[in-house]
């Protein structure tokens, strides 16, 4: 599809990747430029329409795809990571959290829009994901299990949605130098990058991005995941336990 003229939302447009987003879709001439947010006056991006939305907020989410009735470009950018492992975190919390944001949240959306997007002629869904929607990291155990989730609910979005003509685009990516990851020091890819990569696919009609060298091996090593993959992890898993990091 082209962004040219499109009406596009993005969600978590207030800052880090999800403004990347909307600040692209600006420069790409999209005729109206939708940044929902937890809180609206954040989103202080020119050209770009603040919303107010919590995409954990089914009555919330419900309104808004009616306020964006002429919408053809759904952005699902919204996250979170808590950084928690799987045995040692002290409760459920933080698993639930990104499951309730990243997977729940996503789909609500997805639903929500379908018929939006249906009715204004198939327009494209954007889902964010991570190199860890392929495999667990156990520094961030439950938010990789919370991506593997959204990467399922991506491809079974896409086949439920062919017959209306909706491209539903896969992005993912390693770290993106963003609040997100500003504790982690290792190569990052910018958030422009990736929203290059993401919109260059849309007009492509391309369904998956992977968004740097790591997400892109990581990706071509899954038949062999348990060779390739995780050795690597484990070591550097046990280095951390030992202490000796
Ligand atoms: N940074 C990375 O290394 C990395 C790598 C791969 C994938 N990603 C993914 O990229 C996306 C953007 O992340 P980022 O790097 O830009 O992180 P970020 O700087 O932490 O931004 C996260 C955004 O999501 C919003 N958000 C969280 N929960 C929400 C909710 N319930 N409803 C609406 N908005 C919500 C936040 O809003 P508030 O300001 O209100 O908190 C914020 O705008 C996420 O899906 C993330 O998982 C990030």
């Amino acid at each position: 599809m082209k962004i040219a003229g499109s009406v596009a939302l993005v969600t978590g447009a207030n800052r880090g990747l999800g403004q990347a987003y909307a600040r692209e879709l600006v420069n790409r001439d999209a005729a109206k430029v939708f940044g929902a947010a937890r809180h609206p006056d954040q989103v202080t991006e020119p050209g770009v329409i603040p919303i107010a939305l919590d995409i954990t907020d089914p009555h919330r989410v419900a309104a808004v795809a009616a306020e964006c009735a002429d919408a053809s470009l759904l952005v699902n950018n919204a996250g979170v990571m808590n950084a928690s492992t799987f045995i040692d975190a002290p409760s459920l919390a933080a698993a639930r959290a990104e499951m309730e944001t990243n997977y729940f949240g996503t789909l609500s959306m997805c639903r929500a829009f379908a018929p939006v997007l249906g009715a204004n002629g198939g327009g494209a869904i954007v889902n964010m994901l991570s190199v860890t929607s392929f495999y667990t990291n156990p520094f961030n155990a439950s938010y990789g299990a919370s991506k593997a989730a959204a990467w399922s609910l991506t491809n079974g979005v896409r086949l439920e949605l062919h017959h209306q003509g909706t491209l539903v685009v896969a992005v993912h990516a390693g770290f993106i130098d963003t609040d997100m990851a500003a504790l982690v020091d290792a190569p990052k890819v910018s958030p422009e990058a990736v929203a290059t990569m993401a919109f260059d696919a849309v007009e492509a009609g391309q369904i998956e991005v992977l968004a740097d060298e790591r997400t892109r091996t990581v990706k071509a090593s899954l038949s062999r995941d348990h060779e390739l993959i995780y050795p690597p992890v484990q070591e550097f898993w046990d280095a951390a336990v030992q202490g000796s990091l």
